[in-house]
Protein backbone atom coordinates (compact mmCIF):
# COMPACT_ATOMS: atom_id res chain seq x y z
CA UNK A 1 0.00 0.00 0.00
CA UNK A 2 1.53 3.31 -0.57
CA UNK A 3 2.34 5.66 2.07
CA UNK A 4 0.56 8.31 0.74
CA UNK A 5 -2.72 5.43 1.16
CA UNK A 6 -2.11 4.40 4.92
CA UNK A 7 -2.68 5.48 8.46
CA UNK A 8 -0.94 5.55 11.65
CA UNK A 9 -1.42 4.27 14.60
CA UNK A 10 -0.98 7.83 15.88
CA UNK A 11 -3.53 9.55 13.09
CA UNK A 12 -6.30 6.53 14.02
CA UNK A 13 -6.10 7.65 17.56
CA UNK A 14 -6.52 10.92 16.84
CA UNK A 15 -9.20 10.42 14.43
CA UNK A 16 -10.92 7.46 16.53
CA UNK A 17 -11.21 11.02 19.14
CA UNK A 18 -12.38 12.88 16.81
CA UNK A 19 -15.55 10.19 15.66
CA UNK A 20 -16.60 9.31 19.00
CA UNK A 21 -16.34 13.27 21.09
CA UNK A 22 -17.85 11.72 24.07
CA UNK A 23 -15.67 9.03 24.07
CA UNK A 24 -11.81 10.23 26.46
CA UNK A 25 -9.27 10.37 24.32
CA UNK A 26 -6.76 11.37 26.87
CA UNK A 27 -5.50 7.69 27.09
CA UNK A 28 -4.04 8.08 23.14
CA UNK A 29 -0.66 9.01 24.53
CA UNK A 30 -0.06 5.66 27.03
CA UNK A 31 -1.64 3.33 24.33
CA UNK A 32 1.51 5.10 21.94
CA UNK A 33 3.98 4.31 24.65
CA UNK A 34 2.70 0.86 24.97
CA UNK A 35 3.03 0.96 20.97
CA UNK A 36 6.68 1.48 21.16
CA UNK A 37 7.33 -0.47 24.14
CA UNK A 38 5.66 -3.46 21.90
CA UNK A 39 8.71 -2.20 19.13
CA UNK A 40 11.61 -2.42 21.26
CA UNK A 41 10.24 -6.10 22.21
CA UNK A 42 9.72 -7.23 18.56
CA UNK A 43 13.21 -6.28 17.81
CA UNK A 44 14.68 -7.75 20.83
CA UNK A 45 12.64 -11.03 19.89
CA UNK A 46 13.61 -10.48 16.26
CA UNK A 47 17.12 -11.28 16.80
CA UNK A 48 16.86 -13.89 18.60
CA UNK A 49 20.09 -16.25 19.29
CA UNK A 50 22.06 -13.16 17.83
CA UNK A 51 20.97 -10.97 20.61
CA UNK A 52 21.78 -12.90 22.89
CA UNK A 53 18.29 -13.28 24.46
CA UNK A 54 17.42 -16.82 24.08
CA UNK A 55 16.65 -18.98 26.74
CA UNK A 56 16.47 -18.75 30.79
CA UNK A 57 17.28 -16.08 33.16
CA UNK A 58 19.11 -18.17 35.73
CA UNK A 59 17.61 -18.81 39.09
CA UNK A 60 15.11 -16.27 38.57
CA UNK A 61 11.08 -17.69 39.40
CA UNK A 62 8.11 -15.48 39.20
CA UNK A 63 5.43 -15.16 41.70
CA UNK A 64 3.28 -17.92 39.93
CA UNK A 65 6.49 -20.36 40.24
CA UNK A 66 7.36 -20.71 36.55
CA UNK A 67 11.08 -19.98 35.26
CA UNK A 68 11.36 -17.02 34.02
CA UNK A 69 13.14 -16.49 30.43
CA UNK A 70 15.49 -13.81 29.30
CA UNK A 71 12.92 -12.51 26.97
CA UNK A 72 10.37 -12.72 29.95
CA UNK A 73 12.50 -10.20 32.01
CA UNK A 74 13.64 -7.87 28.85
CA UNK A 75 10.18 -7.47 27.84
CA UNK A 76 8.98 -6.55 31.74
CA UNK A 77 11.25 -3.94 31.85
CA UNK A 78 11.15 -2.48 28.48
CA UNK A 79 6.91 -2.46 29.20
CA UNK A 80 8.27 -0.77 32.98
CA UNK A 81 10.13 2.01 30.98
CA UNK A 82 8.34 3.39 27.92
CA UNK A 83 5.25 3.69 30.31
CA UNK A 84 6.30 4.63 33.76
CA UNK A 85 7.41 8.58 32.46
CA UNK A 86 4.63 10.25 30.93
CA UNK A 87 2.18 10.93 33.41
CA UNK A 88 -0.69 8.75 32.39
CA UNK A 89 -0.51 6.14 34.72
CA UNK A 90 -1.28 5.53 38.56
CA UNK A 91 0.35 2.36 38.45
CA UNK A 92 1.22 -1.52 36.81
CA UNK A 93 0.74 -4.95 37.48
CA UNK A 94 2.40 -7.57 35.63
CA UNK A 95 2.39 -11.57 35.06
CA UNK A 96 6.21 -11.35 35.75
CA UNK A 97 6.06 -9.00 38.97
CA UNK A 98 4.77 -10.19 42.35
CA UNK A 99 3.36 -7.30 43.73
CA UNK A 100 1.67 -3.62 41.96
CA UNK A 101 4.81 -1.10 40.49
CA UNK A 102 4.30 2.17 41.67
CA UNK A 103 5.36 4.61 39.16
CA UNK A 104 8.55 6.57 41.15
CA UNK A 105 8.03 10.20 43.10
CA UNK A 106 10.28 11.57 40.26
CA UNK A 107 7.02 11.46 37.80
CA UNK A 108 3.56 12.70 37.57
CA UNK A 109 1.16 9.80 38.15
CA UNK A 110 -2.20 9.85 36.06
CA UNK A 111 -5.64 7.85 36.05
CA UNK A 112 -5.23 4.82 34.80
CA UNK A 113 -4.16 1.73 35.37
CA UNK A 114 -1.63 -0.80 32.73
CA UNK A 115 -1.91 -4.57 33.39
CA UNK A 116 -0.08 -6.91 31.13
CA UNK A 117 1.38 -9.93 30.03
CA UNK A 118 5.00 -8.72 28.92
CA UNK A 119 5.92 -11.90 26.84
CA UNK A 120 2.95 -14.62 26.20
CA UNK A 121 4.33 -18.01 24.86
CA UNK A 122 7.51 -17.83 26.80
CA UNK A 123 7.56 -21.54 25.93
CA UNK A 124 7.68 -20.47 22.46
CA UNK A 125 10.89 -17.95 22.19
CA UNK A 126 13.80 -20.92 21.93
CA UNK A 127 11.97 -22.75 19.36
CA UNK A 128 11.21 -19.62 17.23
CA UNK A 129 7.21 -19.96 17.43
CA UNK A 130 5.10 -16.64 17.56
CA UNK A 131 4.99 -14.81 20.89
CA UNK A 132 3.16 -11.44 22.03
CA UNK A 133 2.73 -8.96 24.72
CA UNK A 134 -1.02 -8.65 26.14
CA UNK A 135 -2.17 -5.69 27.87
CA UNK A 136 -4.86 -4.24 29.71
CA UNK A 137 -6.26 -0.71 30.61
CA UNK A 138 -8.48 0.27 33.72
CA UNK A 139 -9.65 3.17 35.20
CA UNK A 140 -7.89 3.82 39.02
CA UNK A 141 -9.96 4.62 42.28
CA UNK A 142 -11.00 7.93 42.40
CA UNK A 143 -9.48 7.82 45.73
CA UNK A 144 -6.07 7.30 44.23
CA UNK A 145 -6.53 9.44 41.45
CA UNK A 146 -7.71 12.10 44.28
CA UNK A 147 -4.78 11.50 46.56
CA UNK A 148 -1.91 10.09 44.28
CA UNK A 149 -1.27 7.33 47.00
CA UNK A 150 0.23 4.16 46.29
CA UNK A 151 -1.31 1.45 44.22
CA UNK A 152 -2.19 -1.98 46.14
CA UNK A 153 -3.36 -4.69 44.59
CA UNK A 154 -6.74 -4.36 45.40
CA UNK A 155 -6.88 -1.19 42.93
CA UNK A 156 -6.71 -4.10 40.41
CA UNK A 157 -9.28 -6.43 41.00
CA UNK A 158 -11.91 -4.76 38.76
CA UNK A 159 -13.94 -6.79 36.36
CA UNK A 160 -13.13 -6.63 32.50
CA UNK A 161 -16.33 -5.20 31.48
CA UNK A 162 -14.36 -2.18 33.16
CA UNK A 163 -11.60 -2.10 30.86
CA UNK A 164 -11.10 1.06 28.79
CA UNK A 165 -8.82 -0.75 26.35
CA UNK A 166 -6.84 -3.63 25.70
CA UNK A 167 -4.86 -5.18 23.27
CA UNK A 168 -2.04 -7.47 22.11
CA UNK A 169 1.01 -7.50 19.45
CA UNK A 170 1.95 -10.40 17.81
CA UNK A 171 5.30 -11.17 16.98
CA UNK A 172 5.35 -13.81 14.49
CA UNK A 173 6.45 -13.14 10.77
CA UNK A 174 5.38 -9.98 10.73
CA UNK A 175 4.49 -7.63 14.12
CA UNK A 176 1.27 -7.07 14.60
CA UNK A 177 -1.19 -4.81 17.15
CA UNK A 178 -4.31 -5.12 17.91
CA UNK A 179 -6.35 -2.92 19.64
CA UNK A 180 -9.59 -1.73 21.65
CA UNK A 181 -10.53 1.41 22.96
CA UNK A 182 -14.27 -0.26 23.13
CA UNK A 183 -15.13 1.17 19.19
CA UNK A 184 -14.52 -2.24 17.41
CA UNK A 185 -11.07 -4.34 16.87
CA UNK A 186 -8.60 -2.95 14.41
CA UNK A 187 -4.83 -4.36 13.48
CA UNK A 188 -1.84 -2.40 12.72
CA UNK A 189 1.26 -3.77 11.31
CA UNK A 190 4.57 -2.80 11.55
CA UNK A 191 6.81 -1.29 9.28
CA UNK A 192 10.14 -2.52 10.20
CA UNK A 193 11.98 0.24 8.19
CA UNK A 194 9.78 3.15 9.42
CA UNK A 195 9.11 1.86 12.70
CA UNK A 196 5.52 2.55 12.38
CA UNK A 197 2.45 0.42 13.06
CA UNK A 198 0.18 1.22 9.95
CA UNK A 199 -3.51 0.49 10.04
CA UNK A 200 -3.88 -2.73 8.09
CA UNK A 201 -7.08 -4.94 9.59
CA UNK A 202 -9.44 -2.05 10.24
CA UNK A 203 -13.05 -2.99 12.31
CA UNK A 204 -12.38 -6.95 12.52
CA UNK A 205 -14.68 -9.47 13.19
CA UNK A 206 -14.93 -13.08 14.56
CA UNK A 207 -17.36 -15.24 12.08
CA UNK A 208 -19.96 -16.86 14.06
CA UNK A 209 -19.65 -20.65 12.90
CA UNK A 210 -16.37 -22.34 12.78
CA UNK A 211 -14.88 -25.82 12.34
CA UNK A 212 -11.51 -25.40 13.93
CA UNK A 213 -10.97 -25.99 17.56
CA UNK A 214 -7.30 -25.44 19.97
CA UNK A 215 -7.13 -27.04 23.05
CA UNK A 216 -4.04 -28.83 24.87
CA UNK A 217 -5.55 -32.48 24.34
CA UNK A 218 -2.77 -33.49 26.88
CA UNK A 219 -4.49 -32.28 29.58
CA UNK A 220 -8.49 -34.78 28.09
CA UNK A 221 -8.44 -36.69 31.90
CA UNK A 222 -8.56 -33.69 33.87
CA UNK A 223 -11.40 -31.86 32.11
CA UNK A 224 -14.54 -31.82 33.25
CA UNK A 225 -17.35 -33.52 31.73
CA UNK A 226 -19.32 -30.84 29.26
CA UNK A 227 -15.36 -30.16 27.47
CA UNK A 228 -14.89 -33.74 27.64
CA UNK A 229 -18.55 -33.72 25.78
CA UNK A 230 -18.10 -31.17 23.55
CA UNK A 231 -14.19 -32.04 22.20
CA UNK A 232 -15.70 -35.59 21.71
CA UNK A 233 -18.01 -34.09 19.58
CA UNK A 234 -15.65 -31.88 17.55
CA UNK A 235 -13.31 -35.33 16.72
CA UNK A 236 -16.41 -37.42 15.68
CA UNK A 237 -16.61 -35.06 13.01
CA UNK A 238 -19.35 -35.86 10.19
CA UNK A 239 -20.46 -38.99 11.78
CA UNK A 240 -20.95 -37.57 15.27
CA UNK A 241 -23.71 -35.29 16.41
CA UNK A 242 -22.53 -32.16 14.95
CA UNK A 243 -22.25 -33.96 11.83
CA UNK A 244 -19.15 -32.04 10.28
CA UNK A 245 -15.81 -32.37 10.39
CA UNK A 246 -13.52 -30.06 12.77
CA UNK A 247 -9.72 -29.17 12.62
CA UNK A 248 -7.74 -28.72 15.87
CA UNK A 249 -4.77 -26.27 16.70
CA UNK A 250 -2.61 -25.81 19.54
CA UNK A 251 -0.03 -23.33 19.44
CA UNK A 252 0.77 -22.85 22.94
CA UNK A 253 0.56 -19.03 22.47
CA UNK A 254 -2.42 -17.76 23.57
CA UNK A 255 -1.96 -14.21 21.49
CA UNK A 256 -1.10 -16.10 18.23
CA UNK A 257 -4.21 -18.25 19.07
CA UNK A 258 -6.34 -15.34 19.20
CA UNK A 259 -5.17 -13.90 16.61
CA UNK A 260 -5.55 -16.71 14.14
CA UNK A 261 -9.20 -17.09 15.77
CA UNK A 262 -9.83 -12.93 15.11
CA UNK A 263 -8.79 -13.61 11.56
CA UNK A 264 -10.31 -16.88 10.19
CA UNK A 265 -12.78 -17.99 13.17
CA UNK A 266 -11.97 -20.99 15.56
CA UNK A 267 -12.61 -21.74 19.60
CA UNK A 268 -10.30 -21.88 22.04
CA UNK A 269 -10.21 -24.02 25.70
CA UNK A 270 -8.14 -23.33 28.24
CA UNK A 271 -10.97 -24.82 30.60
CA UNK A 272 -11.25 -25.10 34.56
CA UNK A 273 -9.64 -29.01 35.09
CA UNK A 274 -8.76 -31.11 38.11
CA UNK A 275 -5.13 -31.18 37.23
CA UNK A 276 -3.98 -29.10 40.41
CA UNK A 277 -6.80 -27.98 42.83
CA UNK A 278 -4.11 -24.75 43.57
CA UNK A 279 -4.93 -23.75 40.11
CA UNK A 280 -8.81 -22.93 38.89
CA UNK A 281 -7.25 -22.90 34.94
CA UNK A 282 -4.22 -22.16 33.68
CA UNK A 283 -4.40 -18.62 32.13
CA UNK A 284 -4.50 -15.45 34.33
CA UNK A 285 -7.46 -13.42 34.47
CA UNK A 286 -6.56 -9.98 34.82
CA UNK A 287 -3.21 -9.73 31.61
CA UNK A 288 -4.34 -12.79 29.19
CA UNK A 289 -8.29 -13.63 30.23
CA UNK A 290 -9.36 -10.05 30.12
CA UNK A 291 -8.17 -8.06 27.51
CA UNK A 292 -8.85 -10.88 25.35
CA UNK A 293 -12.26 -11.27 26.37
CA UNK A 294 -13.06 -7.30 25.69
CA UNK A 295 -10.98 -8.02 22.19
CA UNK A 296 -13.48 -11.13 21.35
CA UNK A 297 -16.58 -9.12 22.03
CA UNK A 298 -15.76 -5.97 20.44
CA UNK A 299 -15.28 -7.90 17.71
CA UNK A 300 -18.32 -9.71 17.64
CA UNK A 301 -16.96 -13.12 18.93
CA UNK A 302 -17.28 -14.57 22.98
CA UNK A 303 -15.36 -15.01 25.69
CA UNK A 304 -16.50 -17.12 28.67
CA UNK A 305 -15.28 -19.06 31.59
CA UNK A 306 -17.82 -21.90 30.61
CA UNK A 307 -20.30 -20.68 33.13
CA UNK A 308 -20.18 -16.91 32.70
CA UNK A 309 -19.19 -14.43 30.48
CA UNK A 310 -15.43 -13.46 31.30
CA UNK A 311 -15.73 -9.86 31.64
CA UNK A 312 -18.49 -10.40 34.74
CA UNK A 313 -15.87 -12.57 36.59
CA UNK A 314 -15.21 -10.29 40.24
CA UNK A 315 -11.44 -10.88 40.75
CA UNK A 316 -10.15 -12.10 44.11
CA UNK A 317 -6.47 -11.60 43.25
CA UNK A 318 -3.89 -10.16 41.11
CA UNK A 319 -2.39 -13.40 39.31
CA UNK A 320 -5.41 -15.26 39.72
CA UNK A 321 -6.16 -18.15 37.38
CA UNK A 322 -9.12 -18.85 35.83
CA UNK A 323 -10.72 -21.30 32.96
CA UNK A 324 -11.03 -19.49 29.76
CA UNK A 325 -12.89 -20.01 25.91
CA UNK A 326 -13.26 -18.10 23.46
CA UNK A 327 -13.33 -17.18 20.01
CA UNK A 328 -16.45 -17.72 17.74
CA UNK A 329 -19.94 -16.76 19.04
CA UNK A 330 -22.24 -19.95 18.77
CA UNK A 331 -19.50 -22.27 19.46
CA UNK A 332 -18.68 -20.54 22.77
CA UNK A 333 -22.44 -20.19 23.21
CA UNK A 334 -22.62 -23.95 22.94
CA UNK A 335 -20.38 -24.83 25.19
CA UNK A 336 -21.88 -22.29 27.58
CA UNK A 337 -24.89 -24.70 27.30
CA UNK A 338 -22.83 -28.39 28.00
CA UNK A 339 -22.18 -26.65 31.33
CA UNK A 340 -25.73 -25.78 31.91
CA UNK A 341 -26.95 -28.81 30.67
CA UNK A 342 -26.93 -32.22 31.93
CA UNK A 343 -24.23 -34.84 30.56
CA UNK A 344 -26.30 -36.76 27.98
CA UNK A 345 -27.30 -39.93 29.77
CA UNK A 346 -25.95 -42.44 27.32
CA UNK A 347 -24.51 -41.36 23.93
CA UNK A 348 -25.31 -45.03 21.96
CA UNK A 349 -28.87 -44.18 22.70
CA UNK A 350 -30.52 -42.45 19.86
CA UNK A 351 -33.17 -40.95 22.32
CA UNK A 352 -30.95 -39.18 24.31
CA UNK A 353 -28.31 -38.20 21.47
CA UNK A 354 -27.68 -34.78 20.62
CA UNK A 355 -30.32 -34.58 17.72
CA UNK A 356 -33.43 -36.44 18.17
CA UNK A 357 -36.97 -35.39 19.56
CA UNK A 358 -36.04 -34.58 23.15
CA UNK A 359 -33.70 -31.95 21.88
CA UNK A 360 -33.92 -28.56 19.52
P1 LIG B 1 3.01 -17.49 29.52
O1 LIG B 1 4.08 -17.84 28.52
O2 LIG B 1 2.78 -16.00 29.59
O3 LIG B 1 3.21 -18.12 30.86
O4 LIG B 1 1.61 -18.05 28.97
C1 LIG B 1 1.55 -19.22 28.24
C2 LIG B 1 0.12 -19.64 28.14
C3 LIG B 1 -0.57 -19.35 26.83
O5 LIG B 1 0.08 -18.52 25.94
C4 LIG B 1 -0.77 -20.70 26.20
O6 LIG B 1 -2.03 -20.74 25.62
C5 LIG B 1 -0.65 -21.67 27.33
O7 LIG B 1 0.04 -21.03 28.35
C6 LIG B 1 0.08 -22.89 26.90
O8 LIG B 1 -0.11 -23.87 27.83
P2 LIG B 1 0.47 -25.37 27.70
O9 LIG B 1 1.89 -25.27 28.14
O10 LIG B 1 -0.40 -26.16 28.63
O11 LIG B 1 0.33 -25.79 26.26
MN1 LIG C 1 0.91 -15.51 29.13
MN1 LIG D 1 4.15 -14.21 29.98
Amino acid sequence: MPLDQRTTLTQFLIEQRRRFPSASGDFNALILDVALACKAIARSVAFGALGGVLGAQAGSINVQGEEQKKLDVISNELFVRANEWGGHLAGMASEEMDEPYNIPGVYPRGKYLLVFDPLDGSSNIDVNVSVGSIFSVLRAPQDVIDSGRDVTAADFLQPGCQQLAAGYALYGPSTMLVLTVGTGVHGFTLDPNLGEFFLSHPDIRVPADTQEFAINASNSRFWEPPVKRYVDECLAGKTGPRGKDFNMRWIASMVAEAHRILMRGGVFLYPRDTKDPSKPGRLRLLYEANPVGFIMEQAGGRASTGREPILQVQPTSLHQRIGLVFGSKNEVERIERYHREPAPLKDDNPLFAERTLFRD
